[in-house]
């Protein structure tokens, strides 16, 4: 049976029935098909492919060009999945304007469903345009990756009481301006529940416990692929970093050895056509 896609107003129907909402980042093709089969609710195609597809240190040198591609790719994937587009560093920071036709692109070239912002009131002015234009908007606050130099590194925020309170003010401006849900990254579980109770829209977490109205995890992470850093709020389902690996030695191996490709990797001629060409040949 064909997965129905959520909507905007189911996603916010389901906070009201207490759901639970497991989404997960996706940067490709694969990845986007395994989790629509897996029946993830939501798939984020995350600034984080800067760091897990391009290997570079943080999300900072993310361009639009790429994250319409991987979003493109993600929605052929996954047809029937509400996907969020993740705006990089610098495409909506600079104006309401800029931020308006960016979040537009990624809605028309790669028909994602909804755009995610990282900060608070600072772009509640670009959550609001983007909103009146039509487009639904996750806002993304705590630690906020593509701000992690002036935050000092990734580290959780939130963990005095005059840094909550800071939290706590961002999350009701992001409603206010007309989000239709907040991601909080790496906050306390006692500042997460806080926000949740405060706010009517859904908010999720990573890496703020478990009481939101859902998880969101970046899939390399899960999988094992990503080997630099583990986040402390990681859990590594499967280590497929170590089984890619012991792929990959055992295929060099055998092509080294002549144990692959074996006869049932082989294409054959048609019957008597090696006779006629040998003839051709002499
Ligand atoms: O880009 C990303 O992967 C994120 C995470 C917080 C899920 O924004």
């Amino acid at each position: 049976m064909t997965k129905k896609k959520l909507s905007r107003i189911d996603i916010q129907q389901m906070r009201e029935r207490k759901e639970r909402l497991p989404w997960i980042t996706a940067y490709d093709y694969w990845t986007a098909r395994f989790a629509e089969e897996a029946g993830m609710d939501m798939i984020l195609v995350g600034d984080s492919l800067g760091m897990c597809i391009y290997g570079y240190e943080g999300t900072v040198p993310v361009t639009m060009e790429q994250c319409i591609c991987h979003s493109e790719a993600v929605r052929r994937g996954a047809p029937n999945t509400f996907i969020i587009g993740d705006m990089p560093f610098l495409s909506y920071q600079v104006s309401v304007e800029e931020a308006v036709r960016n979040a537009g692109r990624f809605f028309k070239e790669a028909r994602v469903d909804a755009l995610k912002l990282e900060g608070g009131r600072r772009v509640c002015r670009q959550i609001r345009a983007i909103v009146d234009a039509g487009m639904p908007v996750m806002g993304h606050i705590g630690l906020t990756p593509q701000s992690s130099g002036q935050l000092g590194g990734f580290k959780a925020q939130g963990r005095t009481a005059e840094a909550a309170m800071e939290l706590i003010e961002d999350a009701r401006a992001i409603q206010e301006a007309g989000a239709f849900s907040l991601l909080v990254e790496a906050i306390p579980q006692e500042v997460c529940r806080i926000i949740h109770d405060d706010l009517k829209i859904p908010v999720y977490g990573i890496g703020a416990g478990g009481e939101a109205d859902g998880q969101v995890m970046v899939c390399s992470d899960i999988l094992g692929i990503f080997q630099t850093f583990t986040p402390k709020f990681v859990k590594k389902y499967e280590n497929l970093g170590e089984k890619t690996l012991k792929v990959f030695t055992q295929y060099a191996k055998e092509v080294r050895n002549g144990e692959f490709p074996e006869e049932k990797h082989t294409y054959k001629m048609v019957e008597g056509e090696l006779a006629k060409l040998e003839t051709l040949l002499k």
